[in-house]
């Protein structure tokens, strides 16, 4: 849940360093610090808050030269977001320099016994004692991969960790174990990082480190050791087709809001190759090498865990499989039957969600068929499945996920269409016009973007008295609804609630009153009269309505707003980002920090 950065080359470290830190960022941004050497000693410069207050205190000092460094971006989870327990740590001696990004579970017995040993602590992180045991087998090995393992074999938890060694000046060292490590592949230079958009600038060729390997970077190369024999192992180097412009904000104000306008790009992405429009057929060569399900079990976190609800309606429509979908931190702590004949999917934008891989992996050591619906190549959960479908969205870098989901929800449709078409449970009518909508779907919403923008601003300047909201949907509305609720608590603070309309009168509808809005997705499908029903019983106790439908459908509310209809499973597609837009014009006219909300980080890395 932090971001790790490494350098070694010819460049002067410190601004590259800070540089991948800020494309870092979206992985924590309450304090942060980078350690170097130079003029023979390590420096560190910490700071608490943004990067932004550390790049102030770097730049009032000295000129920087040196070109071996690491950089560390927090997001507090032992101690509190202060500057002491910022990292980098560094050991007693001013010899070693550490980077950590997850959970050192049993740090405080090694704590007792590293402070009855004599070794002085200057934090309140778990992070710490790692540097101290990495010292301690330094002296005792002077070698740093046998220092390193002396370290790791010590302890429990997730890492991901990058190395300094004073006097080995021309050597970078990396580890990890259940948290996400890169290594970038250059000319003259190499890199670590916890992500590709933090070294994209200068290499998109990578190295995927797998749990339990230790690297050595040096100027011309790298070296990766297996942890549990201290043996070469030897790695491929794979070339990441991503360009750094995705990861750049490209003339908008914020990442969300670039992400959201990004979606029909994302909608063609996440089609292409996958369907023959001349023979009207699906192409899914990983679901051709699986089995038809007998049931199928998502699991997920947050926007992922509602687009597979969003699923669940498709592929139990369309194929006629029965699905249950869990929350991640649920399901690794229940008992879940899973079946011979069944699948597991599980999903997950950065594949490195810690809930959603301990499923993963739990189900896996129970022999189940795991797919994975993941967008980050190389991510632990795209290496861990039996089978990968990418969402090639690119990378996300707005902590509130918006075109991730607009991905996943297209690769759900294949699946539930393909499962259909493979199972005979859907007719060609159906399934030709869904791909005759596929296909201009990008189209319209390119169209129809600006103006959905514009409207979203007018209702987030009218609607922005309210302090608590209602998002109602029914049948594929309801995990829309369920979304919509999550975006706009989550970057404008206001309280939401998502609800299935037909649920509001067993309880909830007694909050209504005239300070308290609903948002109401009101399209066409089998439903509408039910919720035109359901809209009427909350303006009978005098609740604010705004209403996402359609031009031509009969609903009275305070605040109507059209999107196109095409189809009632692609209309998905507009109420998506009709629900994002708003809520990134609530957030941005009551002067949220959108791209980094409070309290939260984008990759989960910690239970
Ligand atoms: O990377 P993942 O898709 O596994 O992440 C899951 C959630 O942490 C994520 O969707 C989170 O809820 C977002 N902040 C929502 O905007």
């Amino acid at each position: 849940m932090c971001g790790i950065i490494g350098y070694i080359g010819y460049r002067p470290c410190v601004p590259v360093l800070i540089d991948g830190l800020k494309r870092l960022e979206y992985r924590g941004y309450d304090s942060a610090g980078v350690a170097y050497i130079q003029e023979g000693e390590i420096n560190i410069i910490k700071s608490q808050g943004k990067i932004s207050s550390l790049e102030e205190k770097i730049y009032t000092k000295d000129p920087l030269h040196a070109t071996l460094g690491i950089g560390h971006t927090r997001w507090a989870t032992h101690g509190i977001p202060v500057e002491k327990n910022a990292h980098p740590h560094m050991d007693n001696d001013g010899n070693v320099a550490l980077i950590h990004n997850g959970i050192i579970e049993n740090y405080q017995e090694i704590k007792e016994d590293l402070i009855s040993e004599g070794y002085k602590f200057l934090s309140d992180t778990d992070t710490e004692v790692l540097v101290h045991l990495i010292s301690k087998g330094y002296k005792e090995t002077n070698h740093p991969l046998s220092a390193i393992r002396y370290c790791l074999e010590r302890i429990q938890g997730s890492y991901a960790i990058g190395v300094l060694f004073l006097d080995r000046p021309n050597e970078l060292w990396a580890a990890r174990e259940s948290s996400p490590l890169i290594v970038g592949v250059g000319v003259g230079e190499n890199f670590i990082a916890s992500d590709l958009p933090a070294f994209l600038p200068y290499t998109k060729d990578v190295i995927f480190l797998e749990d339990g390997e230790i690297a050595r970077l040096d100027r011309e190369g790298v070296d990766v050791f297996s942890k549990e024999s201290g043996g070469v192992v030897e790695k491929e180097v794979k070339t990441i087709p991503w360009d750094i412009t995705l990861a750049q904000k490209g003339g908008f104000k914020h990442f969300m809001l670039k992400e959201i306008m990004e979606q029909p790009r994302v909608i063609q992405e996440a089609l292409s190759g996958r369907i023959d429009y001349k023979n009207r057929s699906l192409i899914l060569p990983e679901l051709d090498s699986l089995f038809l399900p007998e049931k199928i079990h998502i699991v997920a976190c947050g926007t992922s865990f509602h687009a597979g609800f969003w699923g669940k309606y498709l592929l139990e429509r369309l194929a006629k499989v029965p699905v249950e979908v869990d929350i991640a931190s649920e399901f690794r702590y229940r008992s879940p039957i899973i079946g011979e004949k069944e699948m597991v999917v599980v999903i997950s934008q950065s594949g490195e969600t810690a809930d959603t891989l301990a499923g993963l992996r739990m189900v896996k050591e129970m022999g189940a068929v795991v797919l994975g619906i993941c967008n980050v190549v190389g991510s632990s959960v795209a290496r861990e499945s039996d089978k990968v479908l990418f969402t090639q969205a690119g990378p996300e870098i707005s902590v509130a996920s918006t075109k991730a989901m607009c991905s996943q929800m297209i690769v759900l449709l294949l699946m539930a269409l393909y499962f259909g078409d493979k199972k005979g449970t859907i007719s060609k009518k159906i399934k030709y016009e869904i791909f005759d909508n596929l296909g201009s779907l990008a189209n319209v919403l390119e169209a129809e973007l600006p103006s959905m923008r514009e409207m979203a601003k007018s209702l987030a300047i009218e609607y922005s008295f309210a302090r608590s909201f209602f998002y109602l949907g029914r049948g594929l509305n309801y995990p829309l609804a369920l979304e919509g609720a999550l975006k706009l608590k989550e970057i404008s603070y206001i309280h939401a609630e998502g609800y299935a309309s037909g649920e509001m009168k067993h309880g909830p509808i007694a909050l209504i009153d005239p300070s308290f809005p609903s948002f109401v997705l009101a399209t066409k499908d089998n439903l509408f009269q039910k919720v035109v029903s359901n809209v009427k019983e909350i303006q009978a106790r005098k609740g604010p309505v705004i209403c996402l439908t359609h031009a031509g459908l009969e609903i009275n509310v305070d605040s109507r707003w059209d999107i196109p209809y095409m189809g009632d499973i692609l209309t998905s597609f507009f109420i998506l980002p009709a629900e994002q837009l708003f809520a990134y014009e609530m957030a941005v006219y009551l002067g949220k920090d959108v791209d980094q909300p409070r309290n939260l980080a984008k990759s989960v890395t910690v239970e």
